[in-house]
């Protein structure tokens, strides 16, 4: 078979590694890829929000099954695009992506359908949200209703730095057309967890639990990135908490997209927050989560090929789903400055050991060189059977990643740790 990933990522990387598993597999191309995976897949460069480029090439080199991993190009429709050519895909199509690609549909699906939530109101004007600021409980949490590149969160300790993110994004436009609508929310406390599940639109498999780790900075300080590490399993979702998860939220949520007439396929994301009055939901996105994909799919004993396609097919019920009873860690390395302004063009070198198990996010060929290209570079994964062990070796390995100002945090896995003991 070939296969097509859209995507460039180090999430993508990693789903094309684990696709490769499968014996049926020849080539796998990807819309665009990275330099850092070119030697296992055929990098097109053609970028994954450029539908009729991708459809084209699809057609041309004959695409038995694509993977659509990205956000954007799902809420966009790459999917429907792709299925009217006769192209099976991984991935919702835009009906049902929805769920990622607007908070206020989510939102009101969740209200409309019983599903535990943050309290929350939706503005279209900004001086009503204004004046509901006045009076609503602080801290609050002010989100851009469209995608923001996961920056449209603004979690506002005082009452003016809740007007001014309801200011800047109704007003200033910083997050585009995506900030016409704004959702107000509770703000809820406790342990946050990352549920990745398969579905074909009848039954959830969910898959092994994470942990992401926001923060630039030790201890959750600092800006927010789009990962700086994952472990898995994440210890706070308990047997007992996955039971009642199953039952109040992604149940649920399958019968509620169904209700509305937008069926959901592929990996719905489940972004929860186990809160004193139980867990409820933060955010789902449409997709495999990153860094998330990086802890996830290396604990994977089944094949994920056959999986994506029972997801496809309908055949999810009778197609197996099994995780290994192991720990996994994720450490991402950065570039110097990251999130905010960095250099790009450092060469990146890796030792055998370092490279069977990194994932790279921000690296392209430069004259037979593999440079820096991005702001998250590499995650470096390490299974064992305990967490400690995990953690130990996902340090030891990406110290085998080399490049000028390469950070990292210390921490990943520390919370976690301390929450098993
Ligand atoms: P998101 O961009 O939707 O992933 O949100 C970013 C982060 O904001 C989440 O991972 C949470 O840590 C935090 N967050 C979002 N909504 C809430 C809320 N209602 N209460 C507390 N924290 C929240
Ligand atoms: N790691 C969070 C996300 O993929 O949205």
């Amino acid at each position: 078979m070939n296969l097509l990933v859209v995507g460039g990522g180090g999430r993508e990387h990693t789903i094309i590694r684990y696709l490769k598993k499968n014996p049926t597999v020849e080539t796998i191309f990807a819309c665009p890829g990275n330099g850092g995976m070119a030697d296992e897949a055929v990098c097109t460069g053609i970028g994954a929000t450029d539908i009729e480029k991708i459809v084209a090439f699809a057609v041309e080199n004959k695409i038995d099954y694509a993977v659509v991993a990205p956000d954007d190009p799902l809420v966009l429709g790459c999917v429907d695009a792709l299925n009217e050519k006769g192209i099976p895909c991984f991935g919702p199509n835009a009906n049902a992506a929805i769920i990622e690609g607007s908070k206020v549909f989510s939102k009101n699906l969740m209200k409309k359908y019983g599903i535990p939530t943050a309290e929350y109101e939706v503005f279209e004007n900004m001086e009503d949200a204004l004046r509901y600021l006045e009076t609503a409980p602080i801290p609050t949490v002010v989100k851009a209703d469209g995608l923001a590149l996961g920056k449209g969160v603004i979690i506002a300790q005082t009452r003016q730095e809740a007007k001014q993110a309801v200011i800047d994004m109704m007003e200033g436009g910083i997050f585009g057309k995506s900030g016409s609508r704004v959702v107000i929310e509770e703000f809820l406390t406790g342990p946050e967890v990352s549920v990745l599940a398969f579905t074909d639109g009848k039954v959830v498999k969910p898959m092994v639990s994470s942990m992401d780790h926001k923060r630039i900075g030790d201890n959750d300080t600092g800006l927010n990135t789009g990962g700086m590490g994952t472990i898995a399993p994440n210890p706070y979702y308990t047997t007992a908490i996955a039971e009642e998860c199953m039952n109040t939220i992604f149940l649920p949520t399958i019968n509620a997209m169904n209700a509305e007439g937008r069926t959901f396929q592929g990996c719905l994301y489940f972004g929860l927050m186990l809160t004193p009055k139980g867990p409820k939901v933060i955010e789902y996105n449409c997709r495999f989560g990153d860094p998330e994909t990086q802890v996830v799919l290396p604990l994977l004993e089944s094949d994920l090929l056959t999986i994506m396609q029972a997801t496809t097919n309908g055949t999810l019920a009778e197609t197996e789903v099994k995780f290994a009873n192991a720990h996994a860690c994720c450490v991402i390395l950065a570039s110097a400055g990251y999130p905010q302004s960095y250099k790009k063009g450092f060469e990146i070198t890796m030792t055998a050991e370092a490279k069977a198990h990194t994932f790279v996010a921000g690296g392209k060929l430069q004259d037979g060189k593999l440079v820096t290209s991005g702001g998250r570079v590499t995650g470096t994964t390490a299974i064992a059977a305990s967490l400690e062990e995990a953690i130990r070796e996902a340090y030891r390995i990406s110290d085998g990643v080399r490049f000028e100002g390469a950070y990292r945090r210390s921490d990943i896995g520390q919370r976690a740790l301390q929450a098993l003991k």
